[in-house]
């Protein structure tokens, strides 16, 4: 099976390259299942009905989100109509859509997608650990789903670390998101999870996180607010972790990261070019 996620789709000019890039990449490398997230793609902050509804339809199977989720307070609303979008599975009991759920892959195989956000420097929301962990024992791999993927969001790389070790053999992938830049340590794990501390964004990497640099860097020098955060429209990176699954064992076999567009060096996952 083969798997890829997209880092955190940043804004207009992020939708619209992933929007583009999608059905292309699905096709070049015969993807059985795909997650983004989308916590930034509307405006820089959120996600509407409308615009999940687009990134749906190119091709994405799951949408995660983080601590932006529901920044567009529509989402509150009609993240209830959507089981394909989760929020983090780790905020308080009532909070509105679910952070976990089982699909169907292209395959035909059931994958178990998890979204979680840290607590290191974040909201104090409940023990992502204990979240993870009682979900991985309800729907073990292999048992309950063929493949579980992990969208961990979180600030601190010592967390994203001590997640992915933690279930180190239980999950197909943790991928760590949030922080918006790519890190270089994509692996597979000891026991069979594939990693990597950030997958980094799906947006114009000119800038700070995403955002047209001048009012951050006015805040950084001022400490006042003066405009508000803007979308950077320049020319898009898509940011992410291609992951090929053994069916047998619903661990990873291989992984590496893909960085295609915009400024950064490209990386492609040419393994599965054949
Ligand atoms: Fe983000
Ligand atoms: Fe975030």
């Amino acid at each position: 099976m083969r798997f890829l996620f997209l880092g955190d789709v940043v804004g207009r000019s992020g939708r619209k390259a992933v929007i583009e890039a999608l059905p292309k990449l699905r096709e070049r490398y015969k993807l059985d299942f795909v997650v983004l997230n989308g916590e930034n793609s509307a405006g820089g902050f959120g996600i509407t009905e409308a615009i999940l509804e687009e990134l749906l339809d190119a091709g994405a199977d799951v949408v995660t989100l983080g601590n932006h989720a529901f920044d567009q307070k529509e989402a509150l609303v009609f993240i209830e109509r959507h089981d394909r979008l989760l929020r983090p599975i780790n905020y308080p009991p009532g909070t509105p859509g679910r952070g976990a759920g089982l699909f169907k892959a292209r395959t035909g195989a059931d994958v178990l997608v998890i979204n979680a956000m840290g607590r290191v420097f974040m909201a104090e929301l409940d023990c992502p650990f204990r979240a993870i962990d009682r979900e991985l024992t309800a729907c073990k791999l292999k048992v309950g789903a063929d493949a579980i993927f992990i969208d961990f969001h979180a600030e601190a790389t010592s967390e994203k670390q001590a997640l992915g070790l933690f279930v180190d053999g239980r999950a197909s992938a943790v991928v760590g998101t949030h922080t918006h830049a790519p890190t270089s340590d994509e692996r597979v794990l000891p026991q069979g999870t594939a990693f990597i501390s950030d997958a980094g964004m799906c947006g114009d990497y000119n800038s700070v996180l995403g955002m047209v640099a001048d009012e951050p860097i006015s805040r950084f020098l001022t400490k006042i607010a003066r405009e508000r955060f803007e979308p950077a429209q320049g020319p898009v990176t898509l940011s992410g972790l291609a992951v090929e699954i053994d069916d047998a064992t619903g661990l990873a076999t291989r992984t590496k990261s893909l960085r295609l567009g915009g400024c950064l060096e490209p990386t492609e996952p040419l393994f599965w070019v054949e």
